[in-house]
Protein backbone atom coordinates (compact mmCIF):
# COMPACT_ATOMS: atom_id res chain seq x y z
CA UNK A 1 0.00 0.00 0.00
CA UNK A 2 1.71 3.27 -0.96
CA UNK A 3 1.96 6.20 2.10
CA UNK A 4 -0.58 8.72 1.45
CA UNK A 5 0.42 12.09 0.78
CA UNK A 6 0.71 13.27 4.78
CA UNK A 7 3.04 10.66 5.56
CA UNK A 8 4.69 11.14 2.23
CA UNK A 9 5.62 14.53 3.19
CA UNK A 10 6.58 13.76 6.59
CA UNK A 11 9.04 11.30 5.55
CA UNK A 12 10.74 13.52 3.26
CA UNK A 13 11.15 15.50 6.21
CA UNK A 14 12.07 12.74 8.33
CA UNK A 15 14.86 11.60 6.19
CA UNK A 16 16.11 14.69 5.01
CA UNK A 17 14.73 14.36 1.53
CA UNK A 18 12.38 16.91 -0.46
CA UNK A 19 9.52 16.03 -2.59
CA UNK A 20 9.22 18.25 -5.88
CA UNK A 21 5.71 19.79 -6.91
CA UNK A 22 5.33 20.65 -10.30
CA UNK A 23 2.92 22.89 -11.80
CA UNK A 24 1.04 22.03 -14.46
CA UNK A 25 -0.23 25.78 -16.47
CA UNK A 26 -0.56 23.73 -20.34
CA UNK A 27 -2.43 20.46 -20.00
CA UNK A 28 -0.07 18.64 -22.56
CA UNK A 29 2.88 19.02 -19.92
CA UNK A 30 1.61 16.55 -17.18
CA UNK A 31 2.48 13.51 -19.56
CA UNK A 32 6.00 14.28 -19.66
CA UNK A 33 6.29 15.48 -16.15
CA UNK A 34 5.23 12.13 -14.39
CA UNK A 35 7.10 10.14 -17.12
CA UNK A 36 10.45 12.18 -16.25
CA UNK A 37 9.27 11.53 -12.17
CA UNK A 38 9.11 8.08 -13.09
CA UNK A 39 12.11 7.43 -15.12
CA UNK A 40 13.80 9.09 -12.50
CA UNK A 41 12.70 7.14 -9.74
CA UNK A 42 11.49 10.10 -7.95
CA UNK A 43 8.62 11.10 -6.02
CA UNK A 44 6.70 14.00 -6.56
CA UNK A 45 3.43 15.71 -6.89
CA UNK A 46 1.74 17.02 -10.07
CA UNK A 47 0.02 20.24 -8.96
CA UNK A 48 -2.12 23.19 -10.61
CA UNK A 49 -2.92 26.46 -8.75
CA UNK A 50 -6.26 28.56 -10.13
CA UNK A 51 -3.88 31.34 -11.65
CA UNK A 52 -2.82 28.04 -14.36
CA UNK A 53 -6.50 27.67 -15.14
CA UNK A 54 -7.80 31.33 -15.17
CA UNK A 55 -4.17 32.73 -16.62
CA UNK A 56 -2.82 29.81 -18.34
CA UNK A 57 -4.19 26.91 -20.31
CA UNK A 58 -4.84 23.90 -17.87
CA UNK A 59 -8.60 24.84 -18.29
CA UNK A 60 -9.75 23.60 -15.06
CA UNK A 61 -8.81 21.33 -12.13
CA UNK A 62 -11.14 18.52 -13.18
CA UNK A 63 -8.96 18.85 -16.49
CA UNK A 64 -5.56 18.34 -14.66
CA UNK A 65 -6.97 15.26 -12.93
CA UNK A 66 -8.60 13.72 -15.60
CA UNK A 67 -5.12 13.85 -17.34
CA UNK A 68 -3.47 12.66 -14.02
CA UNK A 69 -5.57 9.81 -14.24
CA UNK A 70 -4.74 9.15 -17.61
CA UNK A 71 -0.80 9.00 -17.13
CA UNK A 72 -0.62 8.80 -13.19
CA UNK A 73 1.46 6.53 -10.90
CA UNK A 74 1.14 6.07 -7.44
CA UNK A 75 4.68 4.55 -6.85
CA UNK A 76 5.64 7.84 -8.32
CA UNK A 77 3.22 10.54 -8.11
CA UNK A 78 0.08 12.61 -5.72
CA UNK A 79 -1.88 14.86 -6.97
CA UNK A 80 -2.03 18.27 -5.41
CA UNK A 81 -4.18 21.63 -5.53
CA UNK A 82 -2.03 24.36 -5.33
CA UNK A 83 -2.93 28.06 -4.36
CA UNK A 84 -6.46 28.67 -4.12
CA UNK A 85 -6.41 32.36 -3.04
CA UNK A 86 -9.19 34.06 -0.79
CA UNK A 87 -7.48 37.01 -2.45
CA UNK A 88 -6.26 36.61 -5.34
CA UNK A 89 -2.92 38.20 -7.06
CA UNK A 90 -5.92 41.03 -9.08
CA UNK A 91 -6.88 41.79 -5.27
CA UNK A 92 -10.15 40.05 -5.69
CA UNK A 93 -11.94 38.24 -3.42
CA UNK A 94 -12.68 34.26 -4.22
CA UNK A 95 -15.15 32.09 -3.22
CA UNK A 96 -12.48 29.54 -2.57
CA UNK A 97 -14.31 26.84 -0.56
CA UNK A 98 -16.20 25.49 -3.73
CA UNK A 99 -13.19 25.26 -5.62
CA UNK A 100 -11.77 23.16 -2.68
CA UNK A 101 -14.64 21.12 -2.52
CA UNK A 102 -14.44 20.62 -6.45
CA UNK A 103 -10.18 19.53 -5.68
CA UNK A 104 -11.64 16.88 -2.95
CA UNK A 105 -14.32 15.70 -5.51
CA UNK A 106 -12.16 15.14 -8.49
CA UNK A 107 -9.57 12.89 -6.39
CA UNK A 108 -6.83 15.68 -5.49
CA UNK A 109 -4.77 14.36 -2.45
CA UNK A 110 -3.93 17.44 -0.59
CA UNK A 111 -4.97 21.35 -1.03
CA UNK A 112 -4.05 24.34 -0.18
CA UNK A 113 -5.35 27.08 0.79
CA UNK A 114 -3.82 30.53 0.24
CA UNK A 115 -4.77 33.40 2.90
CA UNK A 116 -1.17 35.08 3.01
CA UNK A 117 -2.92 38.37 1.57
CA UNK A 118 -5.08 38.97 4.82
CA UNK A 119 -4.37 39.34 8.17
CA UNK A 120 -2.83 36.84 10.79
CA UNK A 121 -6.78 36.29 12.21
CA UNK A 122 -8.49 36.46 8.97
CA UNK A 123 -5.74 33.75 7.36
CA UNK A 124 -5.94 31.48 10.32
CA UNK A 125 -9.94 31.66 10.03
CA UNK A 126 -10.07 30.73 6.14
CA UNK A 127 -7.43 28.34 6.86
CA UNK A 128 -8.98 26.58 9.49
CA UNK A 129 -12.53 26.58 7.94
CA UNK A 130 -10.64 24.15 5.39
CA UNK A 131 -8.94 22.38 7.57
CA UNK A 132 -12.16 21.18 8.88
CA UNK A 133 -13.94 20.41 5.92
CA UNK A 134 -10.83 18.45 4.24
CA UNK A 135 -9.19 16.59 7.23
CA UNK A 136 -13.39 15.37 7.78
CA UNK A 137 -12.15 12.93 4.44
CA UNK A 138 -8.58 12.56 5.36
CA UNK A 139 -7.51 15.24 3.11
CA UNK A 140 -4.10 17.26 4.26
CA UNK A 141 -4.06 21.07 3.57
CA UNK A 142 -1.03 23.15 3.31
CA UNK A 143 -1.50 26.88 4.02
CA UNK A 144 0.46 30.22 3.76
CA UNK A 145 2.17 32.91 5.87
CA UNK A 146 4.32 35.75 4.50
CA UNK A 147 4.22 37.28 1.73
CA UNK A 148 5.96 35.36 -1.31
CA UNK A 149 6.59 37.80 -4.10
CA UNK A 150 6.18 38.05 -7.77
CA UNK A 151 2.49 36.49 -8.10
CA UNK A 152 2.03 40.41 -9.01
CA UNK A 153 -0.14 41.60 -12.06
CA UNK A 154 2.55 44.57 -12.15
CA UNK A 155 6.72 44.06 -12.21
CA UNK A 156 8.15 44.51 -9.30
CA UNK A 157 10.14 47.51 -9.00
CA UNK A 158 12.23 46.82 -5.78
CA UNK A 159 15.52 45.02 -6.56
CA UNK A 160 15.21 41.43 -5.11
CA UNK A 161 18.73 41.95 -3.01
CA UNK A 162 17.19 44.58 -1.23
CA UNK A 163 14.07 42.75 -0.49
CA UNK A 164 16.27 39.64 0.78
CA UNK A 165 18.42 42.32 2.95
CA UNK A 166 15.24 43.85 4.56
CA UNK A 167 13.77 40.12 5.06
CA UNK A 168 10.44 42.71 4.45
CA UNK A 169 7.45 39.96 4.00
CA UNK A 170 9.27 36.91 5.24
CA UNK A 171 7.49 35.12 7.88
CA UNK A 172 7.66 35.53 11.53
CA UNK A 173 8.37 32.64 14.04
CA UNK A 174 5.79 33.72 16.68
CA UNK A 175 3.18 34.61 14.09
CA UNK A 176 3.69 31.16 12.59
CA UNK A 177 3.83 29.54 15.84
CA UNK A 178 -0.03 31.27 16.78
CA UNK A 179 -0.78 30.55 12.97
CA UNK A 180 -0.24 26.53 12.68
CA UNK A 181 -1.74 25.88 16.92
CA UNK A 182 -4.75 27.49 15.84
CA UNK A 183 -5.29 26.16 12.04
CA UNK A 184 -4.35 23.11 12.49
CA UNK A 185 -2.75 22.82 8.93
CA UNK A 186 -0.26 19.99 7.88
CA UNK A 187 2.58 22.00 6.10
CA UNK A 188 2.99 25.75 5.71
CA UNK A 189 4.43 27.62 3.10
CA UNK A 190 6.62 30.23 4.17
CA UNK A 191 8.45 33.16 3.09
CA UNK A 192 11.97 33.25 3.32
CA UNK A 193 13.68 34.80 0.09
CA UNK A 194 12.13 33.10 -2.43
CA UNK A 195 9.89 34.38 -5.68
CA UNK A 196 7.21 33.17 -7.52
CA UNK A 197 7.59 32.54 -11.14
CA UNK A 198 6.46 36.11 -12.18
CA UNK A 199 3.25 36.09 -14.24
CA UNK A 200 2.92 39.64 -15.88
CA UNK A 201 2.45 39.37 -19.28
CA UNK A 202 6.21 41.49 -19.75
CA UNK A 203 7.90 38.84 -17.31
CA UNK A 204 6.68 35.77 -18.51
CA UNK A 205 9.43 34.99 -20.79
CA UNK A 206 12.33 36.64 -18.39
CA UNK A 207 14.88 34.75 -16.13
CA UNK A 208 13.71 34.64 -12.54
CA UNK A 209 16.42 36.08 -10.29
CA UNK A 210 18.47 34.09 -8.52
CA UNK A 211 17.05 33.79 -5.19
CA UNK A 212 18.85 32.59 -2.00
CA UNK A 213 17.09 31.66 0.70
CA UNK A 214 17.28 32.72 4.89
CA UNK A 215 18.77 29.65 6.52
CA UNK A 216 18.54 30.70 10.01
CA UNK A 217 14.98 31.68 9.77
CA UNK A 218 13.65 28.17 8.22
CA UNK A 219 15.91 26.90 11.07
CA UNK A 220 14.10 28.22 13.30
CA UNK A 221 10.55 27.64 11.63
CA UNK A 222 10.99 24.33 11.93
CA UNK A 223 12.04 24.52 15.54
CA UNK A 224 9.44 26.63 16.47
CA UNK A 225 6.52 24.45 14.17
CA UNK A 226 7.95 20.51 13.81
CA UNK A 227 5.42 20.85 10.96
CA UNK A 228 6.55 19.91 7.18
CA UNK A 229 7.69 23.49 5.89
CA UNK A 230 7.29 24.37 2.00
CA UNK A 231 9.26 26.12 -0.58
CA UNK A 232 7.27 28.32 -3.37
CA UNK A 233 8.94 29.78 -6.20
CA UNK A 234 11.33 27.16 -6.86
CA UNK A 235 12.69 27.47 -9.92
CA UNK A 236 15.73 29.54 -10.21
CA UNK A 237 16.76 29.09 -6.54
CA UNK A 238 20.91 29.07 -6.02
CA UNK A 239 21.11 25.30 -5.70
CA UNK A 240 23.42 25.61 -2.69
CA UNK A 241 20.93 27.20 -0.39
CA UNK A 242 18.48 24.37 -1.92
CA UNK A 243 19.82 21.78 -0.40
CA UNK A 244 20.87 23.43 3.05
CA UNK A 245 17.03 24.74 2.84
CA UNK A 246 16.33 20.85 2.45
CA UNK A 247 18.48 20.36 5.83
CA UNK A 248 16.83 22.53 7.64
CA UNK A 249 13.26 22.05 7.09
CA UNK A 250 11.63 22.14 3.50
CA UNK A 251 9.77 19.28 2.72
CA UNK A 252 7.91 20.03 -0.65
CA UNK A 253 8.97 22.40 -2.96
CA UNK A 254 7.14 24.06 -5.87
CA UNK A 255 8.84 24.30 -9.41
CA UNK A 256 6.85 26.12 -12.08
CA UNK A 257 8.78 28.53 -13.89
CA UNK A 258 11.10 26.34 -14.86
CA UNK A 259 9.11 24.06 -16.86
CA UNK A 260 6.57 26.03 -18.23
CA UNK A 261 9.43 28.05 -20.31
CA UNK A 262 10.69 25.55 -22.03
CA UNK A 263 6.99 24.45 -23.57
CA UNK A 264 6.32 28.00 -24.53
CA UNK A 265 9.83 28.59 -26.13
CA UNK A 266 8.97 25.51 -27.93
CA UNK A 267 5.56 25.72 -29.21
CA UNK A 268 6.85 29.34 -30.17
CA UNK A 269 9.62 28.05 -32.05
CA UNK A 270 7.72 25.07 -33.65
CA UNK A 271 4.06 25.31 -32.91
CA UNK A 272 4.58 21.22 -32.05
CA UNK A 273 3.32 20.22 -29.08
CA UNK A 274 4.66 16.59 -29.15
CA UNK A 275 8.24 18.20 -29.32
CA UNK A 276 7.74 20.84 -26.41
CA UNK A 277 6.81 17.52 -24.15
CA UNK A 278 9.97 16.14 -25.74
CA UNK A 279 11.65 19.61 -24.35
CA UNK A 280 9.49 19.35 -20.88
CA UNK A 281 10.80 16.09 -20.18
CA UNK A 282 14.60 16.72 -20.84
CA UNK A 283 14.35 19.73 -18.83
CA UNK A 284 12.12 17.88 -15.66
CA UNK A 285 14.17 14.75 -15.59
CA UNK A 286 17.67 17.66 -15.17
CA UNK A 287 15.84 19.55 -12.45
CA UNK A 288 15.17 16.37 -10.58
CA UNK A 289 18.79 14.30 -11.21
CA UNK A 290 21.23 17.91 -11.20
CA UNK A 291 19.13 20.64 -9.50
CA UNK A 292 16.52 18.82 -6.73
CA UNK A 293 18.64 15.75 -6.42
CA UNK A 294 15.36 13.91 -5.63
CA UNK A 295 16.24 10.76 -8.28
CA UNK A 296 15.97 7.32 -6.13
CA UNK A 297 14.02 8.98 -3.73
CA UNK A 298 10.59 6.97 -4.50
CA UNK A 299 10.45 3.81 -2.52
CA UNK A 300 11.38 5.87 0.96
CA UNK A 301 8.88 8.93 0.27
CA UNK A 302 6.04 6.46 -1.20
CA UNK A 303 6.74 2.65 -0.57
P1 LIG B 1 8.23 28.96 -9.77
O1 LIG B 1 7.42 29.25 -10.97
O2 LIG B 1 9.10 30.08 -9.39
O3 LIG B 1 8.96 27.67 -9.85
O4 LIG B 1 7.19 28.83 -8.54
C1 LIG B 1 6.17 27.89 -8.58
C2 LIG B 1 5.29 27.97 -7.39
O5 LIG B 1 5.70 28.33 -6.32
C3 LIG B 1 3.88 27.56 -7.56
O6 LIG B 1 3.16 27.62 -6.38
Amino acid sequence: MPANTKEAVQRALAHGLVIPAFNIPHLPMLKPVVQAVCDEDSAAMIQVARLEWEKFESESLERVAEEYAKYANPAHTLLHLDHVPVIDEDHLEVDFMPIIRRAIAAGYQSVMVDGSRLSLAGNIEKTAQVVREAHAVGIPVEAELGAVMGHETQQQSIPYEEIFASKAGFTDVEEARRFVAESHCDWLSVAVGSVHGAIADNMLDKKKPAAKLDIQRIEELENALGIPLVLHGGSGIQQDYIRRGIKAGIAKINVGTELRQPYERAMRERNDVAYAQECVYGRCRELIRDFLGTSGDAALLLG
